[in-house]
């Protein structure tokens, strides 16, 4: 079962498991934080292979215990994503997509208990005390986003101590590639270069991200069913700032781009960095794509979205 299937990562993570040979229960409400048309794309290869089903379902309602029937691992991305929007009234979605959804899907389990690994994030960290930052540093989240994901992970840990449940969480650090969401900033700074307009940069574009590009994190999603359990970081290795980000991106479309500065945004962290020797260790993981080639596979994503 892949929980989130719609999505950015969970649709990859899906044609990844096909590919295998596997079968494949995804499940997704297609929430409205973006188009739907946009996840329906996303969804087309898996959907074309007849070892694929769909179950259109919202976690926090629909009958899991059911679902779960035949089910040998669970692949929990579900979510309620995006750092920045997570103040004010929108919480409320960010509490019940990330924290009571999950814990519905933890009951089923109870039921069930089959490997579970749940899409966690590096917005736990916040603003780190060192870099780069280990599992075992105290998470102290900047944003909502951060505590709901933190809030989701030690549910996780916890019925996994107290109902034997296999469970890893991923700390995923700044995805990225073809299909990543309209609200990030790679999508949006390709989409703009390519229509000509100015780069919108929030603050003075000097904090960096250890970005992780889509098939590492798939590899790694698929390498912790079933691996000792804990709390993986899953970085790309190919730290930057959003500066040198927006240098690549010029070298790759072949010219110049505006940039526009904007205020920055509260909840944004400084910087995020991966120390990531345990899921080298114990997942045999290592991420192996470079800013460079990730950027470029991303750009002609960008540029067939405009076709
Ligand atoms: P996404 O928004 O593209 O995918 C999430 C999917 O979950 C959406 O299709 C949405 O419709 C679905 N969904 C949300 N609430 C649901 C519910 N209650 N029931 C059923 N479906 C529901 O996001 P993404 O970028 O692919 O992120 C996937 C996961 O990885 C999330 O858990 C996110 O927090 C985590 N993560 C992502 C990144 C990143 O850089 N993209 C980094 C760290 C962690
Ligand atoms: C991303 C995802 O959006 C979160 O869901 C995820 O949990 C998080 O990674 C994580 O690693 O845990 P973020 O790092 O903010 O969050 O990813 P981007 O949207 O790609 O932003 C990267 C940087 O670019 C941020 O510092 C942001 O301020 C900046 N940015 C973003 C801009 O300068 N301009 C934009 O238009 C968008």
């Amino acid at each position: 079962m892949v929980t989130g299937a719609a999505g950015f990562i969970g649709s990859h993570l899906c044609e990844r498991l096909l590919a295998e040979g596997g079968r494949v229960l995804g499940v997704d409400c297609f929430t409205d934080y973006y188009d739907r048309e946009r996840k329906e794309r996303n969804l087309a290869s898996a959907r074309a292979s007849d070892r694929f089903e769909l179950a259109e379902a919202d976690l926090g309602t629909a009958d899991l215990r059911g679902m779960l029937d035949g089910v040998d691992g669970v692949f929990h991305l579900a979510a309620q994503p995006g750092v920045r929007g997570s103040w004010g009234e929108r919480f409320e979605v960010y509490a019940r997509n990330n924290i009571l959804a999950t814990q519905c899907l933890l009951e089923a389990l109870r039921e069930r208990p089959v490997p579970l690994v749940y899409a966690s994030s590096s917005s736990v960290y916040g603003a780190a005390e060192r870099l780069p930052v280990r599992e075992e540093d105290l998470p102290r989240p900047l944003s909502p986003y951060g505590v709901t994901k933190l809030a989701a992970e030690h549910l996780t840990g916890l019925y996994a101590a107290a109902y034997g449940l296999a469970a890893v969480s991923l700390r995923y650090f700044t995805v990225y590639g073809p299909r990543q969401r309209p609200d990030m900033a790679f999508t949006r700074f390709l989409g703009a270069a390519l229509a000509g307009l100015p780069l919108e940069v929030l603050g003075d574009g000097e904090q960096s991200r250890d970005f992780t590009f889509v098939a590492d994190a798939v590899e790694a999603t698929r390498r912790a069913l079933g691996a000792p359990p804990g709390v993986y970081n899953i970085g790309g290795g190919t730290r930057a700032t959003v500066n040198e980000s927006i240098r690549v991106i010029e070298e790759l479309v072949g010219h110049g781009v505006e940039v526009r500065r904007r205020e920055a945004v509260r909840g944004d962290m400084p910087h995020t960095w991966a120390e990531t020797s345990r899921a080298r260790e114990r997942l045999g993981w290592e991420p192996r794509t470079t800013l460079h080639e990730g950027l470029a596979a991303h750009l002609a994503w960008a540029r067939a979205l405009r076709a």
